[in-house]
């Protein structure tokens, strides 16, 4: 087969980058190793950036998203049992943020990309790209089918997470990798009950974090901080709600009704950016190049500004033959991933319970809660960023 762009990776990035291009008429072939089944089913972040909504409904992919999400115009602190409110509309001329969950923005962008009758292809594997330094790269892969296909085109876009080939294609030499683990993950389950609250709680205790979340009126998605190497097993129904009716106890007789929990999985905590995103005709995009702590839902937001990054780039190349902004992608996608990275760390570390941790940490950590709720400025740091800074705020 012959393309203009390969897409490796059917995630928010690889997806959301083949319906981008479309749109300015550029043809792509996307490989993804699972099935349509599994990625429309996986469970994971839930958060959409105001910029990230405004984006998906010019890409003409708005619609279930108007009628199904929920906008949340603040969010809630909860420390010391007591909560106080981050007015994020207020504090940011207007803006919020959507709840619609990860894999309903998958099945929209899934079903704009079959509609598109542009090629897609599941449950490929041993997966190979070749040629990156040239103009005429290639991607080599198994078919579901069992045959052997090879891609040839001009780019390829690497959008196939944390665990996929790309970014170690690029080699060694030519990339310097950061990286930080924390020593703790995040339990979360999906409960079938009304909603605990209208907006997101994000709770600091000395047991550990915990997060009320939503998915619709009657799907709650809940998290909480658990050990690093922790098991589902070993959190009975009972255990749960045990501990997060201890970690989200106020003096003002707060409380949620219990469900039944359909699903309980756990994420693992991370910080890792890959410097750079860019070899040859090779471009890194989303978890591919960059993980952030869940703490803040960055993750697939950030996925989702590298692509409207590199599809404008992309574009060009085509429409003009100018690769400025093929030669800025690297450097213009790191600034935010940067700032994202230090957000989701301080925002980790703000509401986390560290292992060894003395009092004086735990003092600083309550100040710093306090502050935020107390100082306009300080709320305003923290609202900004978390609907997501304006796409043009490093110009
Ligand atoms: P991905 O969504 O990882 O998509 C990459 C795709 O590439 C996958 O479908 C994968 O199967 C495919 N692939 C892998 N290797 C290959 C290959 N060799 N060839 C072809 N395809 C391949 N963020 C939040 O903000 N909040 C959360 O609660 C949250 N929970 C998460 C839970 C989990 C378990 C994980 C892994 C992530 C979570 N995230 C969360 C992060 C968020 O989901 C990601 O940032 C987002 O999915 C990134 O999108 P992506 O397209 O870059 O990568
Ligand atoms: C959700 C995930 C997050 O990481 C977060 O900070 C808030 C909400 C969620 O899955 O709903």
């Amino acid at each position: 087969t012959r393309t203009q762009v390969a897409i490796v990776g059917a995630g928010p990035a690889g997806l959301l980058l083949s319906v981008l291009l479309q749109r300015e008429g550029i043809d792509s072939v996307v490989i993804e190793t699972r099935t349509r089944d599994e990625i429309e089913a996986t469970v994971r972040a839930g958060v959409l950036e105001q910029n990230t909504v405004d984006l998906l409904k010019e890409a003409g992919l708005g619609d279930r998203l108007v009628r199904e999400g929920a906008v949340h115009h603040g969010i809630h602190l909860r420390f010391d049992r007591r909560t106080r409110r981050i007015d994020l509309s207020a504090l940011t001329g207007g803006r919020s943020i959507t709840l619609y969950a990860q894999h309903e923005v998958i099945k929209d962008l899934v079903a704009a990309r079959v509609r598109s009758g542009q090629p897609i292809a599941f449950g490929v594997r041993d997966v190979h790209l070749r040629d990156l330094e040239t103009e005429a790269p290639t991607v080599r892969y198994r078919a579901a089918e069992g045959n052997e296909a090879t891609i040839a085109c001009d780019f390829v876009a690497g959008c196939d997470g944390y665990h996929g080939v790309s970014r170690t294609s690029i080699p060694a030499r030519s990339r310097v990798e950061h990286s930080r683990a924390y020593p703790f993950g995040w339990f979360g389950i999906l409960v079938e009950a009304p909603l605990a609250s209208e907006e997101l709680i994000y709770a600091r205790h000395d047991r550990g974090f915990a997060l009320v979340s939503t998915r619709s009126p009657s799907l709650q998605r809940l998290y909480f901080q658990c050990e690093p190497g922790d098991s589902v097993e070993a959190w009975p129904d009972a255990r749960v709600w045990d501990e997060l009716h201890t970690r989200l106890e106020t003096d003002d007789g707060w409380t949620f009704r219990e469900g039944r929990i359909t699903q309980k999985n756990i994420v693992a905590m991370r910080s890792f950016v890959c410097e750079t995103m860019r070899h040859g005709r090779l471009f890194l995009a989303g978890d591919a190049a960059h993980i952030v702590p869940p703490t803040g839902a960055k993750g697939l937001n950030l996925a989702v500004a590298d692509v409207r990054l590199l599809s404008a780039a992309i574009a060009a190349h085509y429409a003009t033959g100018d690769d400025a902004g093929l030669d800025r992608y690297a450097a213009e996608a790191l600034a935010r991933v940067w700032r994202c990275e230090h957000f989701s760390w301080w925002m980790t570390s703000m509401l986390h319970r560290f292992p060894g941790e003395d009092s004086f940490h735990r003092h600083l950590q309550l100040s710093q809660l306090d502050y935020l709720t107390r100082s306009k400025a300080a709320a305003t740091a923290l609202a900004e960023n978390y609907v997501g800074l304006p796409w043009d705020w490093t110009n």
